[in-house]
């Protein structure tokens, strides 16, 4: 969480740290900060809580002056949301700034050995710490770079962390467990979270490793080893993300223009490297044991694959949410394959869960968007979800990206490759009309309704359980309406006592499981519940609204999930939120 960014070069770093931040918005947005140093009069630094575009109507970030610059957006972890909190932060002697993000586990023993030599603190981050750090390190007669080393070398804890010093044309950085990636220019260079930060100005990028240690001016980059300040070797690399994938164009927002691009990403999910999918397929039949771990939404989607594993190749797998991975430390072997699925590649937990399942000798494969995240890179193979960067903080595309990849998966290790791709090839003109003009004219109708309602249930059986799931976090995360996903036999186990006159509740139904489902949707009917049915055909005794998607069996969970996905959209425009950047919420969850 938090998005960092630096710049140094020949241009004016004000605009492109602007720009930059408000790209990052995504991974933190409840303050922001900006600090230009322009090589002889000091550092300016303007910071307040708020968007960045608010900020800047405030504060005028673009007339800050001079080409090196760092910029913050900030996800609160150790204090509040003020002012005095937002980044960046100074150093006693105001020459030392410094952005961040993570945290300082062990915070409070170095802010009381600072304390004790003097230094005073002005806000109650553990990131005002680090400048401190430094500033402690260059009193002991270090130059800026080898204090900073000695500095960050002392903390603990998952962070990325940019540091620059008044006096010098450089900016230093450090990664430990959170992303960080350099672009390289021509004449400048660029460090940030994410590459859409600065993608407008390069495509050639570093990726930064955990331990690194980095120097940048404006024609070089050099890389060292935090432990041994041995200096690394990192390749460059070319991505071919272009950046009009990171700019809304027509739409009002990125959630909008994310759920229309499914008709191009679910073709680009299903056009895998055939070479890793085959040999993933192959190393989950030997594996004496296969977990699929995930968060969120990506969670949702390894659910799903568990049933759709069992149907097309009666294969069992675990699924298991990263934050309770550990739990099942015991049955990892050497034999066990592990299969991280997250559209970041940045989820602490996830990450925490493949550590664990290195220590116990398994093999780790991964379903992962971002190139170069960490991932990517810690996993014996990896499978591209080729979704283009997803800047709304909801994942949509991603989630429909991976359920392709993870149904590809599933009839590969069938032997049905070629009648998967088929099947999912069939996906693409039903996704054109589900996300088409007159499709979200007919849901708005629907999210007229639904607006000022207090509570919507989801259900849905088999396959469709864990589309109910994923419906239900939609609607809440964006639209902050209570909303709860059920399997369609489960409510009257309790949940049913909240049905009321007019309750609303979303029936996923499909001709495998109609009978069961239509039963379960009369059950909340009966208690004057409101039903909308998403099926192949109206069942007008029960459907009160009807949202018609084409029955394609196994791949349901694909398709079902859109109309939801338009109509979270819509409520969370008619209720005044904003669906790109839900409150409380980050894109990247990289802290546990
Ligand atoms: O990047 P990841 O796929 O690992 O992220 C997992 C979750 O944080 C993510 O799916 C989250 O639940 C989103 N808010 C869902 O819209």
């Amino acid at each position: 969480m938090c998005g960092i960014i630096g710049y140094i070069g020949k241009r004016q770093a004000a605009p492109i740290i602007f720009d930059g931040l408000k790209r990052l918005e995504y991974r933190g947005y409840d303050s922001a900060g900006m600090a230009i140093f322009d090589g002889s009069n000091g550092v300016q630094i303007k910071k307040d809580i708020g968007l960045v575009d608010d900020i800047n109507k405030r504060l005028n970030f673009l007339s800050m002056q001079g080409n090196i610059g760092i910029g913050h957006t900030r996800w609160a972890t150790h204090g509040g949301v003020t002012q005095t909190n937002a980044h960046p932060h100074i150093s006693n002697n105001k020459k030392i700034l410094v952005i961040h993000n993570g945290i300082v586990e062990n915070y409070q023993e170095l802010l009381t050995m600072l304390k004790e030599n003097g230094f005073t603190f002005y806000s109650e981050t553990d990131t005002e710490i680090i400048p401190n750090l430094i500033e402690f390190e260059m009193r002991k007669g270090k130059d800026f770079e080898h204090a900073a080393i000695d500095a960050i070398k002392q903390f603990d804890g998952y962070c990325a962390v940019l540091a620059m010093f008044e006096g010098e044309r450089k900016i230093v950085a450090a990664r430990n467990g959170s992303p960080l990636v350099v672009g390289v220019g021509n004449g400048e260079n660029f460090i940030a979270s994410d590459i859409p930060a600065f993608l407008e100005h390069t495509k050639n990028v570093i990726y930064i490793h955990d331990s690194d240690f980095v120097v940048l001016d404006s024609n070089r980059v050099k890389f060292f080893n935090l432990e041994d300040g041995k200096e690394v070797g990192r390749p460059l690399h070319s991505i071919d993300w272009d950046i009009e994938q990171a700019k809304k164009g027509n739409f009002d927002h990125f959630m909008m223009k994310e759920i229309s691009e499914q008709v191009q990403t679910v073709k680009s999910a299903a056009n895998q490297d055939k070479e890793i999918l085959f040999e993933i397929a192959d190393e989950m039949k030997k594996a004496k044991g296969v977990f699929l771990v995930a968060c969120g939404s990506s969670y949702h989607a390894c659910l799903t694959a568990s049933y759709l594993f069992s149907k097309i190749t009666k294969l069992h797998i675990n699924v298991v949410l990263g934050s309770e991975f550990s739990n099942y430390e015991n049955f990892l072997t050497p034999g066990t394959l592990v299969i991280a699925v997250s559209q970041s590649g940045e989820t602490i937990d996830v990450l925490d869960a493949v550590k664990t399942a290195r220590q116990k000798g398994s093999k780790v494969m991964s379903l992962v968007n971002v190139v170069g995240s960490s991932l990517h890179r810690n996993s014996d193979r990896a499978l591209m979800l080729n979704a283009g960067p997803e800047i709304c903080v909801l994942s949509t595309k991603t989630y429909t990206a991976q359920l392709t990849v993870l149904a590809l998966l599933a009839y590969t290790i069938a032997g049905k490759y070629d009648e998967g791709k088929k099947n999912l090839e069939y996906l693409w003109n039903i996704i054109y009309n589900l996300t088409a003009a007159n499709t979200r004219k007919y849901l708005m109708k629907l999210a007229e309704e639904l607006k000022d309602k207090n509570h919507i249930f989801t259900i849905g059986r088999g396959l469709q359980f864990p589309t109910s799931l994923e419906a239900a976090l939609k609607i809440k995360e964006v639209s902050y309406i209570h909303a709860e996903g059920f399997s369609g036999g489960e409510l009257k186990h309790g949940t049913i006592a909240l049905i009321e006159q007019g309750t609303p509740c979303i029936v996923f139904s499909s001709k495998e499981n109609e009978k069961e489902i239509i039963s379960n949707a009369m059950e909340i009917k009966a208690r004057g519940g409101y039903i909308i049915g998403i099926d192949s055909k109206k069942n007008k005794d029960v459907f009160d609204f009807f949202i018609k998607v084409p029955d394609v069996g196994d791949l349901n969970p694909i398709i079902q999930i859109i109309p939801i996905q338009i109509l979270s959209y819509q409520l969370a425009v008619l209720r005044g939120c904003d669906p790109d950047k839900p409150r409380n919420l980050a894109k990247s969850v990289t802290v546990k």
